[in-house]
């Protein structure tokens, strides 16, 4: 069952579907198909390394940040399907070329998420999320972007690790396909994924472990306890990408955690963005039986303000999210 037919397929559950978002979602498979034949070969083509640029969150670009946006771009800008684009590595939104037709969609994305491990061949991944337009006209404006996550249409994610994985969820279950490269399709592996209610890991950057709210130092202290009964002490899994990190705890069971980091007063809204990183993820673990928060808020509730907005995020198995938000309402560092 290739990615091709499986849509096809739940789009025609849809009496009132155009194929709109089938197009959509095919030509994001195309971009991913590139992008993944560039990761794979990385280390022979010249996009190791640098560009010498800053993005808008003063990260250095690698040069497989800068091929992924525009490979993405160029697959999705013609399409007819999408009103606006906005990426990670563009400080505003991205207009849909005025020689192409306008479509009534709305797509976000984070074009290689976990870039600092590009050079070092450690998984990386791609996140997408899709919203409806809601303005009125042709050309998709910043409000259009700026919609809850409990509003999107679609998101996923694609993984380029010991094989490429794309996985994503229109709101009816979270499907995972395998990249056949012999063929060049993506192969239906993973149908209906349900992530665990209680995990046995976590994932957090403990070099961060001083500059935390003192709920957050309870309850990672917690997890360290010896407690047969609760499975603790959990294990320590970070790989530094968050695609990567997510996936393995969507499929294994387990918490990520990236809080808020009170060692820069003018960062207290921690690292992850919340438009292309914390909403898509947030309505795939829904979908799969988890949960996602910034601490005390649900992320699919939270109504951005800034096309860049960061958050705190805290996602995976249900019982293990409610668990931190109840050391964080106690505030109890134990
Ligand atoms: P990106 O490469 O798109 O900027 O994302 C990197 C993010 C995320 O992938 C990961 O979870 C996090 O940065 C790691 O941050 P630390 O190195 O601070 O732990
Ligand atoms: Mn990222
Ligand atoms: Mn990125």
């Amino acid at each position: 069952m290739t990615a091709q037919r499986h849509i096809i397929g739940q789009e025609r559950k849809y009496s009132r579907a155009t194929g709109s978002l089938t197009g959509l979602l095919m030509d994001l498979i195309y971009a991913s198909k590139v992008i993944s034949r560039e990761v794979n070969k990385a280390g022979i083509a010249d996009v190791l390394g640098l560009t010498g640029d800053k993005n808008v969150h003063g990260e250095e670009v690698k040069k497989l940040d800068e091929y992924a946006n525009m490979r993405l771009f160029q697959a999705m800008d013609h399409g007819g399907h999408l009103c606006v684009m906005a990426s990670e590595e563009n400080d505003e939104i991205i207009p849909i070329p005025q020689e192409f037709p306008k479509g009534k969609y709305v797509l976000l994305f984070d074009p290689l998420d976990g870039s600092s491990n590009i050079d070092v061949n450690v998984s990386i991944g791609t996140i997408f999320s899709i919203h409806r337009k809601k303005t009125d006209g042709e050309e998709g404006k910043l409000e259009d972007c700026l919609q809850k996550g409990r509003d999107q249409v679609a998101a996923g994610y694609v993984i380029y690790g010991s094989s490429t994985m794309l996985v994503f969820t229109t709101g009816q279950g979270v499907n995972g396909y395998t990249l056949d490269p012999s063929v060049g399709e993506f192969i239906l592996s993973h149908e209906d994924i349900k992530t665990p209610s209680k995990g046995k890991m976590y994932s957090v950057n403990e070099g961060n472990a001083n500059f935390w709210d003192d709920g957050t130092k309870g309850y990672i202290r917690y997890l360290k306890e010896k407690d047969a009964a609760s499975d603790r002490p959990y294990s320590l899994r970070y790989i530094g990408s968050l695609v990567a990190d997510f996936h393995r705890n969507l499929l294994c069971g387990g918490i990520f955690l990236y809080p808020a980091d009170l060692k820069d007063p003018k960062k207290p809204k921690g690292k992850l963005r919340l438009l292309y990183e914390a909403s898509p993820l947030a309505f795939i673990v829904e979908q799969a039986g988890g949960i996602a928060t910034d601490g005390t808020n649900n992320i699919l509730d939270i109504l951005p303000t800034e096309l860049h907005q960061k958050v705190p995020l805290i996602i995976g198995c249900k019982e293990d999210v409610l668990k931190y938000q109840e050391f964080v309402k106690n505030n109890s560092p134990l």
